[in-house]
C-alpha cells in the first residue's frame, strides 16, 4: 500500500482519517479527493496541509474521468471512500443528491477502481442501513437492511454495490458501518456540534419528539481507527461494525452538553419529530475487535467535555460555516418546527 486515495477526505470523519494516516504512515502518499460540497472544508486539513505526503484533488466520485485521471496521476493502489451526503434531515428535504453520491457515485468509484486494478477498497457506511433496532438487539454485520430514510436507503444501495463488485469481479473490498460520530471539525448540522454552537449563542435547541431516541456514540478518532483496522486487516468481502458501545438517549446527551457548557436546560425546545425517525440504533462490534481494534475514548463524560472545549476554542472554524447556505438550511429545517414549539408552550 503506497498511494491511497481518500474520497470525502475534507469532511468530518474523512479528515480525521487523513490526519491520522498522514502522521502514522509517512511512507504513504495520501491523496484527498473531495467534491467540496457544503460539508467539505479545507480548514479540516490545515494540520496536515504542509506534510510532504499529502495531496489534494477537487473532484466528484460520480465523475468517471476525474476519478480515472486521479488514479493514473498518482498511481492509486488503495481507495477509502468517505464521500457521501450524510445528513438525514437534508435527505428528507431533498433526496436527489443522496442517491446520486451515495449509490450512483459509489458505483462509478467501484467500477473505476476495478478497471484501474486498485488492490484494496474500503467503503465507509453507517449503522443506519440496519434501520430501527427494536428491543435489546444489537445489529450484527449479516443482519438484513431495513433503511427508513432516503439517506439510509442510499447508503444501503452503496453497500450492496460494493458486495456485488467483490462477488462478481473479485474486487478486494471491505465495508465499515459506524455509529453516531462526534468530535472536533463536525459540520454544525448534526446533533452535537449544532446544539453546542447554538447553546453558546443562547439560542433554542430543537429536540425532536420526546428526545428518548437511542443512539450509540463513537468518538471520531476511534471511528478513524476502526476504518484503519478494517483497511489493514479486514477480510475481503466482509463488513465490520464500528461502535462506541455507548448507548444514550438523546435527552441525556443534550443534558451532558449543557452541563459542560454551563448553559440552562430551558434552551431545550421540544419540536415536532423528524419524519420516519428511527427510535434506536445499536450495534455489536466484536468482529472488528477480533482484528485488534480498540477505542481510546471510553469515558463519554470526558469526551463530551473535550468536544465542547474544542468548539469553544475554535469558534472561528464554525462561525465561518454558519452563514449563507447554512442559514437557508436552518430556516427550511427549523423555522416552522420552532414556531410550532412556541405555540404549544
Ligand atoms: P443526527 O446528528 O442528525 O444523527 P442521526 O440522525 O444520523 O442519528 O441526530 C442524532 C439524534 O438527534 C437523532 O435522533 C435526531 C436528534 N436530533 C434532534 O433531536 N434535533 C436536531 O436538531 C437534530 C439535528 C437531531
Amino acid at each position: 500500500m503506497k498511494n491511497i486515495m481518500v474520497t470525502g477526505g475534507a469532511g468530518f470523519i474523512g479528515s480525521a482519517f487523513v490526519r491520522r494516516m498522514i502522521n502514522k504512515h509517512p511512507d504513504w502518499t495520501v491523496v484527498v479527493f473531495d467534491k467540496m460540497t457544503y460539508a467539505g472544508n479545507l480548514d479540516n486539513l490545515l494540520p496536515v496541509a504542509q506534510a510532504p505526503n499529502y495531496r489534494f484533488v477537487q473532484g466528484d466520485i460520480a465523475d468517471r474521468e476525474a476519478v480515472r485521471g486521479t488514479f493514473e496521476q498518482y498511481g492509486i493502489d488503495t481507495v477509502v471512500n468517505f464521500a457521501a451526503e450524510t445528513h438525514v434531515d437534508r435527505s428528507i428535504l431533498s433526496p436527489d443528491s443522496f442517491i446520486f453520491s451515495n449509490t450512483v457515485g459509489v458505483y462509478v468509484l467501484l467500477d473505476s477502481a476495478h478497471k484501474h486494478g486498485v488492490e484494496r477498497f474500503v467503503h465507509v457506511s453507517t449503522d443506519e442501513v440496519y434501520g430501527d433496532i427494536e428491543g435489546d438487539h444489537f445489529s450484527v454485520e449479516d443482519d438484513p437492511f431495513k433503511p427508513n430514510s432516503p439517506y439510509s436507503a442510499s447508503k444501503a444501495g452503496g453497500d450492496l454495490m460494493v458486495r456485488s463488485y467483490f462477488v462478481t469481479y473479485g474486487l478486494n473490498a471491505v465495508v465499515t458501518r459506524g455509529s453516531n460520530t462526534y468530535g472536533p471539525y463536525q459540520y454544525p448540522e448534526k446533533l452535537m456540534p449544532f446544539f453546542i454552537t447554538e447553546a453558546l449563542d443562547d439560542r433554542p435547541l430543537p429536540v425532536y419528539g420526546d428526545g428518548m431516541q437511542v443512539r450509540d456514540w463513537l468518538h471520531v478518532d476511534d471511528h478513524a481507527g476502526g476504518v484503519e483496522a478494517a483497511l489493514l486487516h479486514g477480510k475481503p468481502g466482509e463488513a465490520y461494525n464500528i461502535a462506541g458501545e455507548n448507548l444514550q438517549h438523546n435527552i441525556d446527551v443534550i443534558r451532558l452538553m449543557l452541563k459542560h457548557l454551563q448553559k440552562p436546560e430551558s434552551l431545550m425546545k421540544f419540536v415536532p419529530d423528524r419524519e420516519g425517525h428511527d427510535r434506536r440504533y445499536a450495534m455489536n462490534c466484536d468482529k472488528l475487535k477480533a482484528l485488534g481494534w480498540t477505542r481510546e475514548h471510553n469515558d463519554f463524560d470526558a469526551a463530551v467535555a473535550s468536544t465542547v472545549k474544542w468548539y469553544l476554542s475554535n469558534d472561528n472554524w464554525w462561525r465561518k460555516i454558519k452563514t449563507g447556505e447554512y442559514l437557508e438550511y436552518y430556516k427550511r429545517q427549523y423555522a416552522a418546527r420552532l414556531a410550532a414549539a412556541q405555540s404549544t408552550s
